[in-house]
């Protein structure tokens, strides 16, 4: 295998380097943004109630597998769809769109504006959510929420 290997990047040479440095840079990438951008909203304003199988809506926000598997018992629809901000339930929630009745975090408060983008783009850029102990999610104590 390893004698394979070596002749199959010796013959491919430099195109494989660049190819995964790439590959690696875009999930370094995007592990970073949910790092700064993504899991400290969710963890300062979410996950004090949505997480575990009891979470209210069904919503578990506790790590990358249960946060995709939830489905709005509501609608039906995922609350995260990867790709598609529009049709995320999630976003409706936060942005306070449409004739939702349930604001969320709660009714007198919000998300910042700059928070409820970088959650859209993080959608719309495929909602990379780490497996393994980065992407396991714990609520933090919000001063502004307590
Ligand atoms: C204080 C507890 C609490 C916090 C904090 C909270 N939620 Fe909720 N959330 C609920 C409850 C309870 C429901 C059940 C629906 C209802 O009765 O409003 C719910 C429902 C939802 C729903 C489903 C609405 C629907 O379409 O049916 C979404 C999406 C949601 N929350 C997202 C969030 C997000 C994102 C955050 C953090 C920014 C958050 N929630 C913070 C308690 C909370």
């Amino acid at each position: 295998m390893k004698t394979f290997l070596a002749s199959v990047s010796a013959a491919t040479g430099s195109l494989l380097l660049v190819s995964s440095c790439a590959l690696m840079d875009g999930t370094r990438g995007k592990a970073a943004y949910f790092e700064a951008h993504v899991k400290p909203v969710f963890q300062a304003n979410c996950l004090r109630c949505h997480q575990g199988p009891q979470a209210p809506a069904r919503l578990d926000l506790s790590d990358r597998k249960s946060a995709l598997a939830s489905v709005s018992p509501r609608t039906g629809r995922p609350f995260i769809i990867p790709g598609d901000p529009d049709c995320s339930l999630i976003v409706a929630a936060v942005t306070r769109r449409g004739t939702h009745p349930r604001l969320m975090p709660r009714q007198e408060l919000s998300l910042t504006e700059d928070e409820i983008g970088e959650l859209s783009e993080w959608i719309e850029d495929g909602a990379y959510w780490p497996e393994g102990p980065s992407g396991k999610l714990q609520a933090v104590f919000n001063p502004e929420n307590p």
